[in-house]
């Protein structure tokens, strides 16, 4: 007797060719609004599907999780973080957990330099001059931003998007490499990216002239950039945060732009998506992009095919590659 397949629910709409690939083994079904799913809707979807595919707009926490009637067994995200689910309550619940760690490098790391050119050569506020019919023409001292070239960039986080920058702005910039992260990197890929390690971020902190975060989002650095934090940085510093919103305390980061404690910021990400502090939005020296950092079909086509990986090794009876739980 054949076995029927299994069903997925995806939550919001995916790029056509990894769609096409999961309905071919599962019975697939997709959020038609490609909004996000409010909390009835995910605990139906746990109760009526044999796996879900959500994105971080999707809070699995415990409540929800720890739901009895749960049909579904695997939680296969689209996307590298997962702080959006409680993985604590998954493994209770005896749910698997994946995530797509490596088809987002590539995209992040070069969003990462966009945002570090953006914000040394003011692009935002050149683009709005233009954009507003307010340019009276060529100046020599109209937005003068800063070189980075020889300048160092100090990652907060060592990880593979943070070491994907590295590479990229010390080769295409010419900038110094620093770095902090929980656990030291070993002395040949230290060498390799000529980073230098630094013992704490604070040291890390008054050492750079671009920081850029890529650390996990969670508890554990909620805020970890804050009043106290910002006051380490330069003045002439450049922050940029391409990880989590909840890294950064935003009214302390508006205070800090605002006052020029530090000279600018490029963000992608913000402590209450999609909603920006206003304090944010009125400042010239803040780059502000909607969370592009994966946003390319290639990138996204790759977290879908990484996605369909861990479950096609799930419903094979093996261990899924990226299994976070
Ligand atoms: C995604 C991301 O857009 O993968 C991640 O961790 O932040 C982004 O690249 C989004 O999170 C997908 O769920």
């Amino acid at each position: 007797m054949l076995m029927s397949r299994p069903s997925l629910l995806i939550t919001r709409r995916l790029p056509a060719s990894v769609l096409e690939r999961l309905r071919a083994s599962y019975e697939v079904t997709v959020n038609p609004d490609d909004r996000a799913l409010g909390r009835e809707a995910l605990l139906m979807a746990l109760r009526s599907f044999d796996a879900l595919s959500p994105t971080i707009t999707d809070k699995l926490d415990a409540a929800l999780l720890l739901n009895s009637g749960l049909r579904t067994r695997i939680i296969a995200n689209f996307g590298a973080g997962f702080e959006h689910i409680d993985l604590e309550a998954a493994k209770r619940a005896n749910l698997v957990v994946t995530n797509t760690p490596d088809a987002l490098t590539d995209a992040t790391a070069e969003l990462t330099i966009l945002l570090i050119l953006m914000a040394s050569r003011r692009a935002g506020e050149g683009e709005r001059l233009v954009r507003e019919g307010k340019w009276t023409g060529w100046a020599p001292t109209q937005l003068l931003g800063t070189d980075v070239k020889g300048k160092t960039l100090g990652l907060v986080g060592f990880g593979r998007i943070a070491k994907e920058a590295a590479r990229r702005a010390r080769a295409a910039l010419g900038m110094r490499i620093a770095y902090h992260s929980r656990s030291r990197a070993s002395a040949d890929e230290e060498s390799a990216l000529g980073a230098e390690h630094h013992a704490t971020l604070e040291s890390l902190l008054a050492a750079s002239d671009v920081i850029s975060l890529h650390c996990p989002g969670g508890a554990a650095t909620r805020h970890l950039i804050n009043a106290n934090t910002l006051a380490r940085m330069k003045s002439t510093a450049i922050l940029i945060n391409t990880a989590r919103g909840s890294v950064v305390d935003e009214d302390a980061l508006a205070n800090a732009l605002a006052q020029r404690q530090i000279a600018a910021a490029g963000l992608d990400v913000y402590e209450r998506e999609p909603a920006v502090s206003p304090a944010l939005r009125e400042l010239e020296n803040v780059v502000l992009l909607p969370h592009l950092g994966s946003a390319t079909l290639e990138a996204r086509t790759a977290m879908g095919m990484q996605m369909a990986d861990n479950l096609d090794s799930f419903f094979a009876g093996r261990t899924p590659p990226n299994r976070v739980a």
